[in-house]
């Protein structure tokens, strides 16, 4: 099968593709990028440059492709930087609408979009409006889709586990915005890759929403000292309540480069719990906990 992988080379993308190619020469691949060159998995995937933004570019990267594999996300998110392009709307919104336009255009079988927990019509927050707008953009198209919706994504290269664990690693005291209860379902990102890989050609999985979460639910506490105890550490946390956050993120959301916006203050408290039982059922899932695919998947290298 051709099919086309988006955010070929971001943390999820490139485990999807890995995914793919087990067994290898199953399918053709293609990825998509803004950067021109080849990716680390060489001739394995022909690269095509293109941004979700910028609709001209995605024609030729959508010819001859079967399925696409959706999984663009704006840099240094969920900090969006509007001077810069990267926001929910445009990029998530506006940017899957463009895609799915040239799909279709293309006459792509299937469309497979890597969504949010929690999206729906009547949320009112910039990434689940922006989410809600590209799923109604895939349902509306005409194409087969499979929508996965999951929690936190850790695993080895991922932005959140790892920054942590480094900060358990070389500080006395880590800070936790908000009160740290918000509820996570941390997914393996090898285990939702996995599910991807599956839907490509699972005739069960046609045009339906699946939540991805792990076997656990943690508050977001719990979640941090289990990393650590993954790296036979401990940690302290220091709880810095959201008003207080916010407030300080409001000036900074003008910087040329922002380091927090108020947004994303919100987005990292939020809960993000699954319901899984309709993707245990289709794809008849093997996962395993947390503790223990941190040791086996995650290393800290020693502070310096
Ligand atoms: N990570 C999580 O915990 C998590 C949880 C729930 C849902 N998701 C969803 O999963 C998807 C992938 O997330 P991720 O964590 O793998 O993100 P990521 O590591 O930040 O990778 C995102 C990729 O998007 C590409 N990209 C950014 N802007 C683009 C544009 N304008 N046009 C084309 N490509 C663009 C980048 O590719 P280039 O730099 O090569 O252009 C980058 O490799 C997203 O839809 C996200 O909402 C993630």
């Amino acid at each position: 099968m051709r099919i086309l992988i988006t955010g070929a080379r971001g943390f999820i993308g490139s485990h999807i593709v890995k995914a793919l190619l087990q067994p290898p020469g199953r399918h053709e691949l293609h990825g998509l990028s803004r950067i021109p060159g080849p990716t680390k998995l060489g001739t394995l995937l022909t690269t095509h440059v293109g941004d979700v933004t910028d609709p001209p570019t995605l024609p030729a990267a959508c010819s001859g492709i079967e399925v696409i594999i959706h999984c663009v996300q704006f840099p240094n998110h969920p900090i969006e930087n509007p001077r810069k392009g990267w926001t929910y709307l445009r990029v998530d919104g506006e940017g899957t609408r463009n895609l799915v336009n040239a799909a279709k255009a293309a006459g792509v079988r299937r469309f497979i979009y890597l969504s949010g927990l929690g999206v729906g019509p009547d949320r009112a927050e910039p990434w689940f409006r922006a989410k809600w707008m590209a799923e109604s953009a895939i349902r509306q198209s005409g194409m087969e889709y499979v929508i996965f919706r999951p929690s936190l994504v850790y695993g080895p290269e991922d932005r959140s586990a790892n920054r942590f664990l480094q900060m358990i690693a070389r500080l006395p005291v880590i800070p936790v915005i908000g009160n740290g209860r918000q509820r996570i379902q941390p997914v393996f990102v090898d285990e939702l890759a996995e599910l991807v890989a599956k839907a490509v050609d699972l005739p069960a999985a046609t045009n339906q929403v699946f939540d991805v979460g792990g076997t656990e639910t943690y508050t977001f506490d719990d979640f941090l000292r289990t990393l650590a105890r993954s790296q036979d550490k401990r940690c302290r946390l220091i709880h810095i309540p959201k008003a207080i956050a916010k407030a300080a993120a409001f000036p900074l959301q003008w910087l040329p480069t922002p380091p927090l916006t108020p947004g994303a203050v919100d987005f990292l408290t939020m809960d993000a719990v699954a319901d899984t039982r309709a993707t245990q059922e289709v794809f008849g899932w093997t996962q395993r906990p947390l503790v223990e695919n941190l040791p086996r998947h995650i290393q800290v290298k020693a502070p310096h």
